[in-house]
């Protein structure tokens, strides 16, 4: 850490205060405003933090205007070629890659943990067959509390480390419960004989009457999309988590909130969206009309998929998802016109001066839906397939935050702009 300081000084009462200047291993100073209140009496105004570091973590490093993206010091790149969800998730939550033993261990971990309660069952048949999987994914998750309330000590590691390991093992379990919930067909268990993603896929699609081979093209692009979706530091999601963790709050309360703020269209619901808003254009011809929407102030319409708090610059996880995409239809066999309209859209809108002036360009969902959309995933499940990948990212932030030094209840301030006291008035008297 710097020595430097900032001075800030307020004329009107001849005070100033020194603000320690924060360096991390990478990425900009950060100015340390936690003696500003106390010596100067002012707060910090930062609507939707755009300004603010609420934590040090040393789990995932984005450079937003170079399109970098390290988790644990590793770029994205290597580990979408190179590594398995499994193996970026112990990464994330141990800091180091495993060696053979321990990545083998971690697997084994996962595998027995994944079943889930069968009383979970009626809970989830208590859904309408309409309810929205992402409604029972946040309630599904809440739920697993109810049932583990023996080791949810969190000042205890085991109990803590028990809980992350839970949580990644049984989303597929649970994900895969509410889509069958969905469309009517019986749970399915999972198999300990498939990995992560073919056990996901296998709980999504087999059925009792007949075998089921899982794709190993389907199994091996979700992987991908895992990877790409693990963990993205304090978006918004991950700081929810960290804010409900802050309280104390059992981690399946915590990633049930997360998952809730997982599913605005703003955040991982943009890749439900995103497909949503490419029927809805249905044909080239009618890009240019929906690019003149997205570019009227008077029209709440964005172009979905595009845009990003922190990349000025092409999203890495898009570029790779972008070649991903062509890969897989190539690969299954599917030639999906929507693929090329979204290319269309993505090549216009880059040329436009509205969006090359205010650097916007595809972010990570554009063009995973597309694949999930091969996969036969169906729409409202897009978010789920997200929610089930960010869960890494999730648990490992929680885990990091229960043995931060600088850990205290979330609790921003605020800009009272309502009435200034008066009195109570009698109901005759209004
Ligand atoms: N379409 C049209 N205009 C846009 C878009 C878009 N998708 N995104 C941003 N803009 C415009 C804004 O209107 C604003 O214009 P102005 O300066 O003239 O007022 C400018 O670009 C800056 O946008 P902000 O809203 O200030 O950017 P912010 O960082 O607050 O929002 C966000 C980022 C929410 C991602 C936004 O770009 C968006 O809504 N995108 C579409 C939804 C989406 O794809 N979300 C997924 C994000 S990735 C993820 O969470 C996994």
């Amino acid at each position: 850490m710097s020595s430097k300081t900032l001075k800030l000084t307020d004329p009107a009462v001849g005070k100033s205060v020194d603000l320690p200047v924060l360096e991390g291993t990478m990425g900009p100073p950060t100015v340390d405003i936690r003696k500003v209140p106390k010596e100067l009496g002012h707060f910090t105004y930062d609507p939707g933090f755009a300004a603010t570091a609420a934590c040090k973590s040393s789990i995932t490093y984005i450079d937003g205007d170079q399109g970098v993206l390290l988790y644990r010091g590793y770029p994205i790149e290597q580990l979408a070629e190179r590594s398995s969800f499994i193996e970026v998730a112990y990464l994330l939550i141990n800091g180091e890659l495993p060696n053979g033993s321990q990545l083998g261990e971690f697997q084994n971990e996962i595998t027995y943990h994944t079943m889930i309660h069968e009383s979970m069952k009626s809970f989830i048949e208590g859904f309408n067959y309409d309810a929205h999987p992402m409604a029972m994914m946040v309630s599904g998750v809440g739920s697993l509390a109810a049932f583990y309330h023996d080791s949810l000590d969190m000042n205890n590691p085991e109990h803590r480390q028990l809980a992350a390991v839970r949580m990644i093992a049984k989303m597929p379990t649970i994900a895969a419960a509410c889509y069958r919930r969905s469309i009517g067909w019986p749970y399915s268990y999972p198999k300990n004989s498939l990995n992560y993603t073919e056990r996901l896929l296998h709980m999504m699609f087999s059925v009792p009457a007949e075998p089921y081979e899982v794709s190993p093209v389907a199994a091996k692009a979700l992987d991908l999309l895992f990877i790409l979706h693990a963990d993205h530091e304090q978006n918004a999601s991950t700081s929810t988590v960290r804010l409900v963790g802050s309280t104390g709050a059992n981690p399946y309360a915590s990633i049930s909130a997360g998952i809730g703020a997982l599913w605005g269209p703003a955040h991982g619901g943009a890749n439900e969206a995103v497909l949503r808003m490419l029927n809805e254009i249905g044909d080239v011809s009618n890009v240019g009309k929906f690019i003149e929407r997205a570019k009227d102030k008077n029209d709440p319409f964005r172009l979905m998929g595009f845009g990003h708090r922190v990349y000025k610059n092409y999203d890495p996880r898009a570029q790779i998802i972008r070649k991903a995409c062509h890969d897989v239809l190539n690969e299954l066999g599917i030639s999906d016109p929507l693929l090329d309209l979204a290319m269309k859209l993505e090549q216009i809108a880059l040329e436009d001066e509205y969006f090359v002036s205010r650097k916007l360009y595809p972010n990570v969902d554009f063009y995973s839906g597309i694949i999930y959309k091969a996969l036969q995933i169906p729409t409202s499940m897009f978010t789920v397939m997200f929610a089930i990948a960010r869960t890494a990212g999730w648990v490992s932030q929680w885990l990091e935050q229960h043995v931060s030094e600088d850990a205290r209840i979330g609790r921003p301030r605020q800009i009272y702009t309502g009435v200034t006291e008066r009195d109570y008035q009698s109901l005759d008297q209004r």
